[in-house]
């Protein structure tokens, strides 16, 4: 049942999705299997990303003998892997690198060395040698490297070989790469690696613990509210925060289309993203309105402080009227006039028509053009096809305007030269109106 609700779903929104986008999708060990098995079909099995394991309980419930503390994030790119040297999506070639840790860079230090320490900085140290097993022990990486300090040749350690050939040693060794130990006596030297030059970034792996947890999105969602457990299985903003960090960067579209406690808007927000949340609950009115209120008000739960939130920004908030097509793409028949006067107007003009636009056939003026439309018997006449034919006194009845008009109805019996000599495109319900 709830995999063919997310099948239709899951086909549009990957017609949505940018061809360098991404998608993540979090879900619990109930669904998770099955709802692979038809993302992989919607979006393609070369473009399965990862599946995250994001811890979202501290320790398992005491009542049970095994239990789940994580769920699952599954991700998707949309453009298929590019050739064979290269294993990743498109989406995956402009995912962003975590910021490096603390407990990473501590690998790194400065060491004493015979001459003072290096003046390029910290490093690492690793190994020069390979120990021989698997194979990787070969002859001709067996030679001697001579110990500038002491001048003596040093051979790897008998049963080991040096892991670079000779030239590509001598090139560590006059680039001073070689670390020969504080006295410069090492039996064998390491090789230093530069933090200076290490990656400016880390790779995120697929567990993801102690980044934050379920009730700490309980807690934000109280503070917020004022009220426990509103929401099921809210997110973390600082799990958001992550997933936003790495799939978009500032000013990128980010879409929800099942917002729940509207966290991921909160966040991209927050983050300089645009974004668009969809909601068929209550909810969206009486609880993402107000917390996206809050946020660009300059609230300071979540993440505000980890991002240095200070409010601003803003967003609208629509309501979805009736479907104005059927299956087939045919306009309904019981359609109303106002719904289908705010489908013409953003047809044409891309922007919302206000709610609070008068009941007229004529719809508005948009960069000097007036639209107006002929239907359900808006100039008050109901037979059947009344009011709704472009006719000499029906056209001498609307609402006047100087410069160019077009006009929907369902005919009109004006010829080709008397439209044009009235500045009149006559548009043709339901063929000129298109769902697409
Ligand atoms: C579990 S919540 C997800 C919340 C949020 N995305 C998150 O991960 O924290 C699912 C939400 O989707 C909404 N929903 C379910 N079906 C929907 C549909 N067809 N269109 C819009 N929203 C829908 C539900 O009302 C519910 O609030």
């Amino acid at each position: 049942m709830w995999l063919s609700m997310m099948y239709p779903r899951l086909e549009l929104l990957r017609e949505l999705l940018a061809e360098d986008g991404s998608i993540w999708v979090s879900i619990d060990d109930n669904e998770a299997h099955y709802l692979k098995v038809v993302l992989d079909e919607v979006f393609g099995r070369r473009n399965f990303i990862l599946d995250i394991s994001w811890q979202k309980r501290d320790g398992a419930p005491n009542d049970r003998t095994i239990a789940s503390v994580h769920e699952h994030v599954l991700v998707w790119g949309k453009a298929a892997r590019q050739g064979k040297e290269s294993k990743k999506t498109v989406a995956e070639q402009g995912f962003n690198l975590m910021p490096r840790s603390e407990k990473a860079n501590a690998q790194y230090r400065i060491f004493e060395e015979p001459d003072g320490p290096d003046i390029n900085g910290a490093f690492r140290k690793i190994d020069t040698t390979a120990n021989g097993k698997g194979g990787r022990h070969v002859d001709s990486l067996v030679y001697p490297i001579r110990n500038p300090y002491t001048g003596e040749d040093v051979w790897p350690r008998k049963g080991t070989c040096w892991r670079h050939k000779k030239d590509e040693m001598q090139r560590l060794q006059d680039e001073g790469r070689l670390y020969w130990g504080v006295k410069g006596t090492a039996k064998t030297p390491m090789r230093k690696l530069y933090l200076s030059e290490a990656k400016q970034g880390m790779t995120t792996p697929s567990i993801w613990a102690g980044l934050a947890l379920n009730q700490h999105a309980s807690r934000e969602i109280e503070l917020l509210f004022g009220e426990k457990a509103a929401f099921e299985t809210p997110k973390p903003e600082h799990l958001i925060q992550r997933v936003l960090h790495i799939a978009t960067n500032p000013g990128d579209l980010v879409l929800d289309s099942f917002l729940g406690s509207g966290t991921t808007a909160a966040v991209a927000h927050k983050m300089g993203r645009r974004w668009i949340g969809i909601e068929m609950g209550e909810h969206a009115v009486t609880h993402c309105q107000p917390r996206l209120a809050q946020v660009v008000a300059g609230e300071q739960g979540g993440i505000s402080k980890a991002v240095g939130w200070q409010g601003g920004g803003g967003f609208r908030f629509y309501r979805l009227g009736a479907t104005a097509f059927d299956a087939d793409g045919h306009i309904h028949a019981d359609i109303d006039f106002a719904t289908l006067a705010s489908y013409v107007w953003f047809l044409e003009t891309g922007a919302p028509r206000p709610t609070t636009a008068a009941k007229s056939p004529l719809l508005g003026v948009h960069a000097g053009t007036a639209y107006y439309l002929l239907y359900n018997g808006i100039l008050g006449d109901r037979r059947p096809q009344g009011g709704n034919v472009l006719t000499g006194p029906v056209l001498a009845g609307l609402p006047p305007h100087d410069g160019p008009r077009i006009v929907y109805g369902e005919s009109t019996r004006l010829g080709p030269q008397r439209l044009t000599a009235e500045g009149i495109t006559f548009k043709q319900i339901p063929y000129d109106v298109r769902s697409r």
